[in-house]
């Protein structure tokens, strides 16, 4: 049965830590975990958003599921596709073809490769170079893209490349690094727009931002990141009515939004690494209690169909 329910999702993640290894003073080695037990899953034909603030380990969880994590990094707890294990070397056969990423920075463009032979990937018949135009003027440029390099797109140009080359081999998965920074509302939403289409045509999106309110333009659910932790897993629709919110984070997020009142969060979230126990929001949170700093794990918990990481979630009113 458990079986069974693994082949319905696309992407499984259980329990998964990321840790750096740093040397102090050049000798002493101190593991410096950046995303603690996480959990996350993304069926077929769904959105799925990954909201939190600078440096709270979004980008290393997608390179962690391509398998492309720093040297330096090491990677606990599981992940499946399909139902199978992901393991680093099945992530490198299927990446770019089943799974695609759209990075986070437009220099992982090749700068010695025209778009065309970076999106064709080698590939000369005709499918592919009719495929190639397709996806192209999808995404608004032209035939004549098809021979500039890097350094000739306007930033807006390479990341909408960018995106053409993820969409190429119309992938499963597709893990989308804040996709759309530098370009306009309209650009964004529109790209956002395909990204529902390639869901309603089966595929399973992982959205990474920092801006709540673009993922609520198009998520079905949102996991709400904070300092390398889910700390709540909502539907989208749970974002209309901040009640029905579970953690103070989300709640605080979401009277910052400019709609909401541009409420500023006070204080800062903490440097990976530096919160060993307890609540990493405790520092942040006006309803932390004595419990929250000396309980050593926060379990995960189940509330109203959606998953928070707090000891007091109803009280939580920043
Ligand atoms: N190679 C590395 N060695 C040590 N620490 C690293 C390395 N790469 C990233 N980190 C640390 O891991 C944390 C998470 O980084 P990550 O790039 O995943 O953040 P992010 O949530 O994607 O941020 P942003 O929104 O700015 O893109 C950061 O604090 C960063 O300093
Ligand atoms: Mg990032």
């Amino acid at each position: 049965m458990e079986k069974e329910k693994n082949r319905e999702t696309i992407l499984d993640i259980r329990h998964v830590s990321i840790y750096f290894t740093r040397y102090e003073r050049g000798i002493r080695r101190r593991k410096l975990p950046v995303i603690r037990d996480l959990d996350l899953r993304v069926h077929p034909g769904e959105v799925v958003a990954v909201v939190g603030a600078s440096g709270s380990g979004k980008s290393l969880l997608a390179h962690g599921i391509l398998g492309i994590l720093p040297y330096n990094s090491r990677m606990e707890g599981e992940m499946f596709y399909r139902g199978e294990p992901l393991t680093k070397e099945r992530a490198e056969k299927l990446r770019g073809r089943q799974i695609a990423l759209i990075p986070q920075g437009v220099t992982y463009l090749d700068p010695l490769m025209k778009v065309g032979e970076q999106l064709c990937r080698g590939r000369k018949d005709e499918e592919t170079v009719r495929r190639c135009r397709e996806v192209l003027d999808r995404y608004g440029l032209g035939p004549e893209t098809e021979g500039l390099y890097p350094f000739e797109l306007s930033g807006g140009m390479a990341r909408r490349v960018l995106i053409a080359s993820a969409v190429m081999d119309k992938p499963d998965l597709i893990i989308a690094d804040e996709p759309t920074p530098g370009l306009d509302v309209g650009a964004a939403r529109r790209i956002l727009g395909h990204f529902r289409e390639l869901a309603r045509g089966g595929a399973g999106v992982l959205f990474i931002t920092h801006d709540l309110g673009l993922a609520l333009t198009i998520a079905d659910r949102v996991a709400v990141f904070y300092a390398g932790e889910t700390i709540e897993e909502a539907l989208a629709a749970d974002f209309e009515d901040p009640e029905r919110l579970r953690h103070p984070f989300t709640k605080a997020l979401f009277r910052a939004m400019p709609v909401h009142g541009f409420a500023p969060i006070q204080g800062s979230q903490p440097y990976p690494g530096t919160v060993s126990s307890g609540c990493p929001f405790a520092g942040q949170c006006q309803a932390c209690q004595e419990a929250c700093v000396s309980t050593e794990h926060i379990p995960v918990r189940q509330i109203r169909g959606g998953l928070v990481r707090c000891l007091y979630p109803e009280e939580g009113n920043v």
